[in-house]
């Protein structure tokens, strides 16, 4: 069981009518998670949707993130009461650091202990971090202590499996959300995941998510049609065997599709 209502329903790239839909979408199919992000500009429409669906806000987990640019004391602070104010919401139930200082350009300890003064200040129910390396997390954990992050949000999906880093941030109390699932739509074109759906009745997709929430990870689809955001939620029902968490662990290329010049030496 995660701490973290799985899955979330992802919003990066969806804008204005489209995103609203799709939020809304993703509620009355029951998703009770969204995921949002001060560089996705899309905070005001999310708090749109949210408040239109009728779903009292305390029974919605709400994550957002701050961005590389706002990390700065002081800033980082000014940035979070945007983004509340982007999403009519007093609080979050999840505040992210989005990517780590690019070059350590900010000290981890300012904005890690900024984050934990907003939680300590009822603006965040919980934090973590996003985009965190091995050796990141072992620093944000002598910063901060142990139990203070809640989770890792980092690329998962069958091409980069990202082992270690699980494994890692398992190891130490940090649960992973694992970002872009379906590495954006390419899990529908393979002949792997393809076999395996048709053995459950189901599509690709719907095995990738199933794979990932075996390995005991949230996750976050994005999509803007009503179908997909259905039959992602339904794949929560499916169970792989064996022998077909093992086909799938062969599908690791080390595929990283987020990898920004500003992203850290992945180790
Ligand atoms: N922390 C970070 O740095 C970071 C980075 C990237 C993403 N994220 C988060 O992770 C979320 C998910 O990642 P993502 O949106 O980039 O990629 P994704 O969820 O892997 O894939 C989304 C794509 O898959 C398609 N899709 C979804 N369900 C489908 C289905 N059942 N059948 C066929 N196609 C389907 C969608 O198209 P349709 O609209 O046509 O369904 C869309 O093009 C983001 O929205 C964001 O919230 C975080």
């Amino acid at each position: 069981m995660t701490r973290i209502p799985n899955p979330g329903f992802g919003t990066f790239r969806l804008e204005g009518e489209v995103l609203k839909e799709s939020v809304k979408s993703a509620l009355a199919a029951g998703y009770r998670h969204v995921d949002t992000a001060q560089f996705y500009g899309n905070e005001a429409e999310v708090g749109e949707a949210l408040h239109e669906s009728g779903i009292p806000r305390e029974e919605i987990f709400l994550t957002t993130k701050v961005w590389h640019d706002r990390l700065r004391p002081g800033d980082l602070e000014a940035s979070v009461d945007e983004s509340l104010a982007r999403l009519d919401t007093p609080y979050v139930d999840l505040l992210l650091i989005h990517w780590p200082s690019p070059d350590g350009e900010v000290q981890m300890d300012d904005y890690l202990n900024a984050l934990k003064s907003l939680q300590d200040a009822g603006k965040a129910k919980h934090i973590g971090v996003s985009n965190f390396t091995r050796a990141q997390i072992d620093q944000a954990v002598d910063i901060l202590g142990e139990g203070s992050l809640l989770t890792n949000q980092v690329e998962v999906h069958p091409y980069l499996q990202n082992r270690e880093l699980v494994a890692h941030c398992q190891e130490r109390g940090i649960e992973v959300t694992a970002y872009m699932p379906l590495a954006v739509g390419k899990v529908m074109q393979d002949e792997t995941l393809k076999a395996i759906a048709t053995e459950h009745d189901a599509n690709p997709a719907q095995i990738a998510l199933a794979w990932i929430k075996a390995r005991g990870l949230v996750t976050i689809p994005s999509s803007t049609k009503a179908e997909h955001i259905r039959s992602n939620l339904a794949a929560f029902d499916i169970t792989l065997s064996e022998e077909e968490m093992a086909r799938i662990a062969e599908l690791d290329r080390g595929e990283r599709i987020a990898n920004p010049d500003f992203a850290p030496s992945w180790d």
